[in-house]
């Protein structure tokens, strides 16, 4: 097996996070504007087959996960069959997705057959009015029958990612751990965070973890961070309810940060390679691949990015500056 590759801060970087398309079927505020959103054309966008040979390089590199994101993965024709044959890869141990879940009564065991191990569905609100304020869809119907379409598979795990925003949903914490814990899911609860092209972020509209988690011991007063390994998962921390009854985790990008341990680069939709969410810096992969460039070629680009991985982002800081890219692009 291939040594994995190390950032200049001794990091190492052994998980990609793939978006197979800017395109969306919802628009959360949080992530695109209402209106007008700039898709990238179509030759702009990587096909599968440079797809499939980017996971080769990739994981002849050391790298073993694999996420699937978008925009919404679902919306991009035929992503199943490609699917099943990125699973087969050499070196691809774990094959994961991120989806709204909109399209997941039609896509679920296409998916679990296909060799896709785990989802992680968006779900900010259990309340129709609040889906269509903050999603901009009336689909909150449809997400939850997608919800119940995955639980129906054998997935290894399913968890729910709750995007809190104060004067939104910030009352709903206790109902969706209750939705999730009462269906065996794990639900992370994640900081509201300045990305690119929304502008709805405010300082005074994030929830702090720390906030969200005294709400939660209110209502279970035994809620309490799990030890060891299976306590942080990326970005992710992780408390358990007593007796093991189920977990919560709490993605804390704003008020504290996770960069230390920071293991992944992402590769937009149209084939720019980024080390980090919060910075511009970026090498086109695409061109490489598209001036008949060959796989060292591609594999010095990709060194280079994940060497050049910066310490940590700046968000709070004075010097911060928002990304060109939305989230939609960047694979959140
Ligand atoms: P697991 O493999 O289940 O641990 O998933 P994940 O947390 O890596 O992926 P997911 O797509 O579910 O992301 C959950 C939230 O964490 C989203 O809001 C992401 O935008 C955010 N996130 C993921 N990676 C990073 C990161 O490197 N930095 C920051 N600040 N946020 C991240
Ligand atoms: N802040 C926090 N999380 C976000 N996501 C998208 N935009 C933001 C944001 N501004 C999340 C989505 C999804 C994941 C891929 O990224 O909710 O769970
Ligand atoms: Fe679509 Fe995900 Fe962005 Fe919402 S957060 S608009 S579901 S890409």
């Amino acid at each position: 097996m291939p040594l994995p590759l190390v950032d200049q801060y001794r990091r190492p970087v052994t998980y990609l996070r793939i978006s197979v398309t800017d395109r969306c079927n919802l628009r959360c505020q949080y992530c695109m504007p209402a209106e007008g959103v700039t898709l990238r054309p179509k030759p702009e966008i990587l096909t599968y087959e440079e797809l499939l040979r980017l996971g080769r390089v990739f994981a002849s590199l050391g790298f073993v996960k694999f996420r699937i994101t978008g925009g919404e993965p679902l919306v991009r024709h035929e992503l199943v069959p490609f699917l099943a044959d990125f699973a087969r890869i050499e070196g691809v141990n774990e094959l994961v997705m991120s989806t709204n879940g909109i399209l997941l009564t039609r896509c679920a065991e296409g998916l679990c057959q296909a060799g896709v191990q785990r989802l992680n569905i968006s779900l900010d609100t259990l309340r129709r009015a609040t889906f269509e304020l903050l999603q901009r869809r009336d689909e909150l119907g449809r997400t939850l029958e997608g919800i119940e379409a995955a639980r129906a598979q054998p997935f290894r795990r399913i968890k729910l990612n709750a995007v809190i925003i104060r004067g939104v949903n910030d009352d709903e914490t206790v109902d969706l751990a209750r939705y999730a814990v009462e269906r065996g899911m794990e639900i992370r609860f994640i900081e509201f965070m300045p990305t690119g092209l929304q502008r709805e972020w405010t300082h005074d509209r994030v929830v702090p973890v720390a906030e969200m988690q005294e709400r939660l011991r209110a209502v279970w007063p035994d809620l309490a961070p799990i030890a060891g390994p299976e306590g942080s998962s990326g970005p992710s921390r992780v408390w358990g309810y007593a007796g093991g009854a189920g977990r919560v985790g709490f993605i804390s990008a704003v008020s504290e940060t996770f960069c230390q341990a920071c293991n992944r680069v992402r590769l937009t939709s149209d084939g720019h390679l980024r080390g980090c969410l919060f910075s511009d810096g970026q090498r086109s992969l695409r061109e490489v691949m598209r001036s008949g460039g060959s796989d060292d070629d591609l594999r010095e680009v990709i060194r280079g990015v994940v060497w050049n991985k910066v310490e940590s982002h700046r968000i709070g800081k004075d010097d911060f500056a928002p990304v060109e890219l939305g989230m939609s692009e960047l694979g959140g």
